[in-house]
């Protein structure tokens, strides 16, 4: 049988742009036409006056501007509940002004040097210290980036995760794609002590030592406090190259620190142009002139409806390119707002896949549930839909009347708006203008910001998780690390009293 030929689509936009940025070429993301350009919509007409018991009004949102501007006031002058362990943890907030292009060169310059001298690159981490990497780089790259040639992947070596999860063929199946292949890690943990990072760092150092000796140390990476913690004291006696997490940033606030920048390096996505998103945002999210304010709609609109009864944010996306952005947010919010039995649990969905999955539930089950659509308005390529002669599936009318695939697309989610809003759900869409770092610099901004502004509406710190704590040290004391005899003792205590109901089919 012959091959598949697909001549006729052309040179893949997103190759051609990894190879461009491969070669250093840079977007002038300082002119004003590309600042234009790259302007992010948020439309909230769809948030108010819904068929539903619970719809929320004008007048109720009127309610919640003045919290939010004095929510704004204090993040700005640094008040209010933001500490964890007597350190401000706000120092996202003026990272985007802070941060040096010399910074963003050293990075550039020691990823650049090590890529040459490697296959693949492994990013090993959890939580803040994984989604935020994994959403941009997922966001700007090819969708099967590691089954491309080197050449199509601009010069970048191919980029793995390990660390989100403890799943040993997940691991196994990684390896084999790793086998015989160069290597380096970049080790990332604030704390240094997450058991799923620590566990994956333990293997792949050791995989790289047993190889390669003294020689691994130039291979692997540390990204960890600048001071404390097993993973400092580990790279310091082993003389790692390390890299910085500010002690008064969150680790889900950090990917503008070097715990995204290393990663995102490695994979030539241009630093520069990321920051200047974030920059741009800051700029604009400063304002107390609400209806200008981005991250204020975002939030007032969230917590006016967590306060009509919502419980649940679908995040729905119609790019697979964006689906991990979605997904960081799913970590921003409910890590952040999920205290004190309050918060809106948000659910990720890439669409149209998931309309046919949980749309059902979105159209008619419980009115407990709001959407946020991010929207990409220009995908990287243009996909015509053919016309046929017998037309037998009769969608002639599609190429006839000029569409193609990306104004379909379009529809998933004009559609699902519309049609949810009428079903009684609430939603607002970011239309998104294109795929580049600039963009979601802009993005991430705006999302750390609104958060923000909604843990104070909530009246707690959206900059500590004591509830992750609980689990991670209730793995410790399950896995028997030392030092936590006595919590493993209370909980076998508790565990033996309750009667357990197990069914075995
Ligand atoms: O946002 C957070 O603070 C958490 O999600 C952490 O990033 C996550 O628990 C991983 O922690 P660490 O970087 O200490 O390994």
């Amino acid at each position: 049988m012959a091959g598949f030929v697909l001549d006729e689509f052309g040179e893949n936009e997103t190759i051609r742009r990894q190879i461009a940025r491969g070669r250093g070429q840079e977007e002038p993301y300082e002119q004003a036409a590309f600042e234009q350009a790259n302007t992010i919509s948020l439309d909230v007409t769809n948030m108010f006056d819904g068929p539903e018991p619970t719809s929320m009004h004008r007048k109720d949102l009127e309610q919640i501007i003045p919290g939010a501007l004095e929510a704004n006031t204090m993040l700005e002058r640094g008040e209010g509940d933001i500490r964890d362990h007597d350190i401000p943890m706000t120092g996202w907030l003026n990272l985007p002004e802070e941060i040096t292009a010399g910074h963003l060169k050293e990075i550039a310059s020691a990823t650049r040097e090590l890529s040459g001298e490697i296959d693949a690159f492994v990013s090993l981490g959890i939580g803040g210290s994984y989604l935020g990497i994994e959403a941009t780089f997922r966001a700007l790259t090819h969708s099967f980036f590691n089954q491309l040639s080197r050449e199509q992947r601009g010069g970048a070596p191919e980029i793995y995760f390990l660390g989100q999860n403890m799943d040993p063929d997940f691991y196994r199946d990684t390896f084999d794609m790793l086998e015989g292949k160069r290597v380096a890690i970049n080790v990332i943990s604030k704390s240094g002590t997450t058991t799923e990072t620590a566990i994956a760092f333990r293997i792949l150092q050791q995989a790289l030592e047993s190889r390669l000796g003294k020689e691994a140390r130039r291979f692997i990476l540390v990204t960890t406090d600048r001071e404390k913690g097993a993973l400092k004291k580990v790279a310091r006696e082993k003389g790692y190259r390390t890299f910085v997490i500010p002690d008064n940033v969150g680790g889900r606030f950090s990917v503008l620190t070097d715990v995204g920048l290393v990663g995102l390096a490695m994979a030539n996505i241009d630093l520069g142009e990321f920051t200047a998103g974030f920059r741009r945002m800051r700029r604009l999210t400063r304002t107390n002139d609400f209806w200008r304010n981005p991250s204020l709609v975002h939030a007032a609109l969230r917590y006016a409806a967590w306060l009509k009864g919502k419980k649940i944010e679908v995040v729905a996306t119609n790019a697979t390119s964006l689906y991990p952005v979605a997904r960081w947010m799913e970590q921003l919010f409910p890590e952040s707002e999920g205290h004190k039995g309050q918060g809106l649990w948000v659910s990720p969905s890439l669409y149209s896949e998931k309309l046919h999955a949980n749309g059902q539930m979105v159209q008619q089950g419980e009115r407990n549930i709001i959407e946020t659509f991010l929207l990409l308005r220009e995908h990287d390529n243009r996909l015509p839909i053919p016309r046929q002669r017998e037309d037998l599936d009769g969608l002639n009318f599609l190429p006839d009347n000029g569409m193609d695939m990306n104004d379909i697309n379009r529809k998933v989610v004009e559609g699902p708006a519309y049609a949810h809003y009428q079903g009684g759900v609430p939603n607002m869409t970011f239309e998104i203008p294109r795929r580049n770092s600039y963009n979601l610099g802009q993005f991430y901004y705006l999302m750390e910001r609104s958060v923000a502004v909604s843990g104070f509406l909530l009246g707690h710190n959206p900059f500590v998780q004591p509830g992750v704590e609980s689990y991670k040290t209730a793995m410790f004391a399950l896995i028997g690390k030392p030092g936590f005899e006595d919590k493993a003792k209370r909980m076998k205590e508790k565990l033996q009293k309750m009667e357990r109901t197990v069914i075995h089919a």
